[in-house]
């Protein structure tokens, strides 16, 4: 295939814009999360088609008009195709199974005893929404792969599972990728789901040609599910498995940031103006904590461990004080909006208990504002990230390349970022609190010298291994591949 700009389509069900009307005229809105942030990288290197679901009213009207271009403000423009699902398909393949089935199923969320039932609503949640959103992405991709069939096809993410064995019946030469971002579980817990979906999730991975996540664990996970699973042959060596005559090679990359961007952006106006804001009500020692308020982020066990530390050190009152930063996510699914109230009940109870002469141990902030997060990601001196399972987790790679303060790491040993900064973090067991309250008392008292050497030795590990390593990892795996089949 060769280096230099490439023509690639990637799919993922959040688009890089989203649109709205405003006063009669149409604009564009960078669409959330970590991953379209990561894959805006790919289009200002690469000739990019993204195809997306249509999200907002006006994003259908887009859709309606074909593929578009637009410009992503970095000097780069992507060819969009938006997706209109039927949106009662939609709602099913999104509130129903991806979020609350998969996401729960692979970050261990449920309580077994309890959760889930797989009752009717979700049989028909899976073949009139997940299976037919599925459909129409393959049918989007089988599109544009008529009109260039070499072209190397992305996937992202569990909501598009079953794409690539559909896209595969029709076009069985294609080249096709598929990043899983996040974590994979043992095979076991997938017995949670009847035979015949978890059979299609791994049958329709397996039409890749290339399968890939962000640690090693989740790789070695997905293996032995492949074959345990769906009997696939599966090497344990060289990472590939071979199944209905083909064969999918699993590996991984993970995923980083541009660290340009992120100095850049501390020093711009939007950010300058929030850090002023925060270092006029900061405490002496802050914790910081940003997240979606997602159960797998593990915010109400948080807040309880720093209740317990703030039981132990009496001499932190007044003094010592966490922020979260918090993003409302998902709140269509009844789990997502109990736990947000959770998460909220639990912040009041520990400031309820501690809170005296204007210090307050706890402060919550609710809303999605990315420059106020990194004026907060200079400002840290511990950065809390106790999540229950994450696939990778950005902030723990993007707040130490801005700190100005030699902040330390609490990372939890199973988000996939501690494969790569164990060795420079404190790791916290994500169940136990009082070995977080621990961690936490660790932190804020840890020597200058050590402080500096850790974080420093994180940044460079980061600067490193960028978001372009992540990218030309992935290319570097499809060349193989074609090499391999031409
Ligand atoms: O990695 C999982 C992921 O899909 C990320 O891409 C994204 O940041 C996050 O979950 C947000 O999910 P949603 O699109 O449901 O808001």
């Amino acid at each position: 295939m060769g280096t230099g700009r490439r023509h690639l389509i990637v799919v993922s069900n959040r688009g890089p814009v989203t649109y709205a009307r405003e006063d009669d005229e149409r604009v564009a809105r960078r669409g959330a999360g970590g991953l379209v942030t990561a894959l805006r990288g790919l289009v200002a290197h690469h000739d990019v088609t993204w195809i997306a679901s249509a999200m907002s009213d006006e994003d259908r009207v887009v859709a309606a008009e074909g593929v578009v271009e637009e410009s992503l403000g970095n000097g780069s423009t992507v060819r969009l195709r938006l997706v209109a699902h039927d949106e009662v398909a939609y709602d099913w393949f999104y509130n129903v199974v991806s979020n609350p089935m998969l996401w729960f199923l692979q970050h261990y969320l449920w309580e077994l005893a309890y959760t889930p039932t797989v009752d009717i609503a979700l049989k028909h949640a899976w073949t009139d929404g997940y299976v037919r959103v599925n459909e129409g992405f393959a049918e989007a991709v089988a599109e544009e792969l008529e009109a260039e069939p070499e072209t190397p096809v992305f996937f992202h993410d569990y909501h598009l599972y079953l794409a690539p064995r559909l896209v595969r019946e029709r076009a069985p030469d294609a080249l096709l990728a598929h990043f899983v971002h996040i974590p994979w579980p043992q095979p076991d817990y997938w017995h949670v789901l009847p035979e015949g979906m978890r059979l299609a999730v791994h049958d329709g991975l397996l039409a890749n040609d290339v399968i890939a996540f962000h640690a090693d664990r989740w790789r070695i996970n997905f293996l032995r599910s492949a074959r345990d699973l769906a009997g696939a042959e599966c090497n344990f060596v060289d990472y590939v498995a071979d199944y209905h005559g083909r064969r999918s090679v699993v590996s991984v990359h993970p995923i980083s940031v541009d660290p340009v961007e992120f100095e850049e952006l501390a020093q711009s106006e939007a950010v300058l103006a929030a850090e002023r804001d925060l270092v006029e009500r900061r405490p002496e020692q802050l914790i910081l904590r940003v997240d979606r308020t997602d159960p797998s982020k593990n915010i109400v066990r948080g807040f309880r461990a720093f209740e317990l530390y703030l039981e132990a050190h009496e001499d932190a009152h007044g003094r010592v004080a966490m922020i979260a930063l918090l993003d409302p996510s998902r709140q269509d699914i009844p789990e997502y909006s109990e736990y947000l109230a959770a998460i909220q009940r639990e912040a009041r109870r520990v400031n309820d208990r501690f809170q005296h002469n204007g210090w307050m141990p706890v402060e919550i902030v609710m809303e999605d504002n990315f420059p106020a997060a990194v004026a907060a990601y200079k400002q840290f001196d511990v950065l809390f990230v106790n999540a229950i399972f994450d696939g990778m987790n950005l902030v723990s790679k993007e707040a130490p390349l801005v700190n100005e303060r030699d902040g330390v790491i609490v990372l939890s040993e199973n988000a996939g970022a501690f494969e790569e900064l164990g060795d420079w973090v404190v790791c916290v067991n994500p169940f136990d609190v009082a070995g977080q309250a621990e961690a936490l008392d660790r932190a804020l008292s840890m020597p200058a010298a050590e402080r500096r050497q850790r974080i420093e030795a994180i940044r460079a590990h980061v600067r490193e291994h960028d978001i372009v390593a992540w990218i030309e990892g992935q290319l570097e795996d499809l060349d193989r591949c074609s090499a391999h089949i031409t």
